[in-house]
């Protein structure tokens, strides 16, 4: 094995910081041997809630039923607006950094306030209440957060869209979740380039009759088609509404969002987060894990449509009275400096952003780094995706000139905020690791039996015991829910992902051990990018797997297989992936398309999916038993007919 390079503490964040080495492992030591009193104190000291709790945490990983802070009464946008208004009304909450260079806008909290209110009794007008369904589909720009907070403050629960996501993707998602009401935009901006999300919604509402009302953001201010009745002008709807608007008085297990994500079969799932749990953990990792401080300026290059941006671009940081940035272009536009100039025009002290973005930029040359001093930044953050260690290096090196820790932190939608991390203080760094369990977190190595491994193992990633963050169910399939993570190892949560733990306890994430992709920090379900394949006429069946990507982490590779009167053809490869992009969404598009005229399959028909990735991957040699193929020879087939 590689010598593994260890980076301690920087000298100056050990003696600045709250929790050093010391204190983190007595804070550990604590969280997981008294739970219930360890967050208890964590709730008090980090959340405003209006009635406490019954019982601090309840659990059981067998039905599953999970409960945190039961009984207790909160809200989250009072938590996140009202009380920091006394203090903090003229700060900054939100800073928008636009597409094109120039465009800004800045918000403080008591402007964020005001904005939300009126959009929750537009909401109201609009026959909106607690436990109804808003399905928001908008680009990286304020009024996504005005609507998220909306949203949270009358009690309706949030379904928000990723805008790469086509319309077909959509209108399943608001089916699904039975959304009546829908926000999005005239359109989104990204690297120059228009994304037209109104023309979206209208295609996705031909197939969702439910929905009655559209309110629009006037963003790029393009003509957009409009259906009198249901679309209506979100800044016309927020001028003439009230400012006036009681937070509705929810409970902690009240769910606050949906968010759809993919696994191994099926659709998307809507994973279901509920109220004060999730606050807290996105709250207290937020501010131990950046070490937050007062007045920084903090910014999570993530997309509100994915967890990331929920937790860490909305939630922990405006729970906490942070000043949060929100960008709503491309690392790459107009130059491949545009990051770094960003966080010199905000004096950016915390960057936290993906290793697709630091190794596409790394690719693009050290030059573009140097154009901005980044004196400001003093911690960098990387999540979504196994971040390898020359990338990390360059992170370290090139971008935080040695001076800001890189912390790597691992975890996933269905964990609502971050579980494996170093802390800036307390954690020595090892390029490549994720290091420690967060506090509270208890991560356990299984192998395939389920039997716990101890000391340094490689295995499957298991957690053995709730926290507050944890979702809590799959919108209305529950049985999903367990079946998803809780029967396979019966008494853990089952988290897809391989890990190793070295002999100083530090974790190492080895990829997904199901049939997820990462792909760019996209997490990709093969099954649907194979029915969306076999949706084409001219497909017999399809296998998709990942396969090493050196910018997305993992590319898309489609072994296809035509029906007997289809003739292979690059236009057909066209259409296929056009398919796809209709069917999903750009991400999620094939990078390479094989033919072939089998696939390999067992003898009861099953594809040997472990035979493909090898395959796509190049490992030859590697294929391992191929004997119980009802015909080996496909095998031969397929390596003999792969792309150059
Ligand atoms: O495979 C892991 C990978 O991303 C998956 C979760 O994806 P998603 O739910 O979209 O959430 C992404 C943002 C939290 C995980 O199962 N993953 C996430 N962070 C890391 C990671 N893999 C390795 N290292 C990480 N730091």
């Amino acid at each position: 094995m590689k010598t593994e390079h260890v980076y301690p503490v920087p000298a100056d964040i050990a003696a600045s910081t709250r929790i050093t080495e010391e204190v983190y492992r007595e804070m550990y030591d604590r969280s997981v041997k008294d739970p219930e009193g360890f967050w208890a104190e964590l709730a008090q000291e980090f959340v405003s809630w209006n009635a406490p709790w019954q019982r601090v945490g309840r659990w059981n990983f067998d039905t599953p039923a999970i409960e945190w802070f039961s009984g207790a009464r909160l809200n989250v946008s009072y938590n996140c607006l009202d009380r920091h208004l006394a203090d903090r009304g003229a700060q900054t909450a939100i800073l928008w950094e636009g597409d094109q260079p120039g465009d800004q806008r800045r918000l403080t909290y008591g402007e964020l306030h005001d904005r939300v209110c009126r959009f929750a009794n537009v909401l109201k007008s609009h026959g909106v209440g607690k436990g109804d369904r808003v399905c928001i589909y908008l680009p990286m720009i304020p009024e996504a957060a005005v609507a998220m907070l909306a949203c949270a403050r009358i009690g309706a629960i949030h379904s928000i869209v990723f805008g790469g996501f086509s319309s077909e993707a959509l209108k399943d998602r608001i089916l699904d979740a039975d959304c009546r009401l829908v926000v999005c935009a005239d359109e989104g901006r990204r690297g120059g380039k228009f994304v037209p999300l109104k023309h979206n919604v209208d295609a996705a509402l031909s197939q969702c009759p439910l929905v009655e009302t559209v309110l629009v953001v006037r963003h790029t201010a393009r003509p957009v088609d409009w259906t009198e009745g249901r679309d209506r002008w979100f800044h016309e709807a927020v001028e003439s509404a009230s400012p006036d608007c009681p937070p509705e008085d929810m409970e902690a297990e009240d769910p606050l969002f949906i968010l759809y994500t993919s696994g191994s079969t099926g659709k998307p799932k809507g994973v279901v987060h509920t109220t004060g749990g999730y606050l807290l953990f996105a709250a207290v990792t937020h501010k131990y894990v950046f070490d937050y401080r007062d007045g920084e300026v903090y910014w999570c290059t993530a997309d509100i449509g994915w967890i990331t941006g929920h937790s860490y671009v909305v939630y922990g940081p405006l729970c906490n009275g942070a000043t949060t940035l929100m960008f709503e272009g491309v690392p790459t536009y107009p130059t491949p400096a545009r990051l770094w100039q960003i966080i010199d025009k905000y004096q950016v002290s915390i960057f936290y952003t993906a290793p697709t973005v630091i190794r596409a930029l790394m690719g693009l040359g050290t030059d573009w780094v140097k154009q901005a001093d980044r004196h400001s930044l003093r911690i960098l953050g990387s999540v979504g995706e196994p971040i390898n260690p020359e990338a990390w290096e360059w992170y370290y090196q090139e971008v935080g000139e040695k001076r800001c820790p890189v912390l790597d932190t691992w975890w996933q939608t269905e964990t609502g905020g971050i579980m494996i991390t170093p802390l800036p203080g307390a954690t020595p760094l090892k390029p490549g690791s994720a290091t420690r369990p967060f506090f509270g977190v208890v991560p356990v190595i299984l192998d395939a039996q389920g039997n716990e491994l101890t000391g340094p193992a490689e295995g499957v990633l298991a957690i053995a015991a709730s926290w507050p963050g944890q979702a809590r169910t799959v919108f209305r399939n529950h049985d999903r829910f367990r079946e998803t993570y809780f029967a396979l190892y019966p008494g853990k949560y089952f988290t897809g992902d391989g890990a190793r733990r070295d002999a100083d306890g530090y974790y190492w994430i080895t990829g997904r051990v199901d049939d997820v992709i990462n792909v760019s920090g996209h997490r990709l379900g093969t099954a649907e990018i194979e029915s969306a394949l076999t949706l084409h006429d001219s497909v017999a069946e399809a296998a998709v797997v990942g396969y090493p990507h050196n910018i997305k982490g993992q590319g898309i590779y489609a072994f296809v297989t035509l029906v007997a009167d289809a003739t292979p053809s690059e236009d057909l490869k066209r259409e296929l992936i056009e398919r796809v992009r209709e069917e999903i969404g750009a991400i999620a598009t094939p990078d390479i398309i094989q033919w072939t005229p089998a696939l390999p399959k067992t003898r009861s028909g099953k594809i040997m999916r472990r035979i493909l990735r090898k395959i796509a991957a190049n490992d030859l040699d590697q294929l391992g038993d191929t004997s119980t193929l009802a015909d080996p020879a496909v095998v031969e087939d397929i390596i003999r007919g792969k792309p150059a």
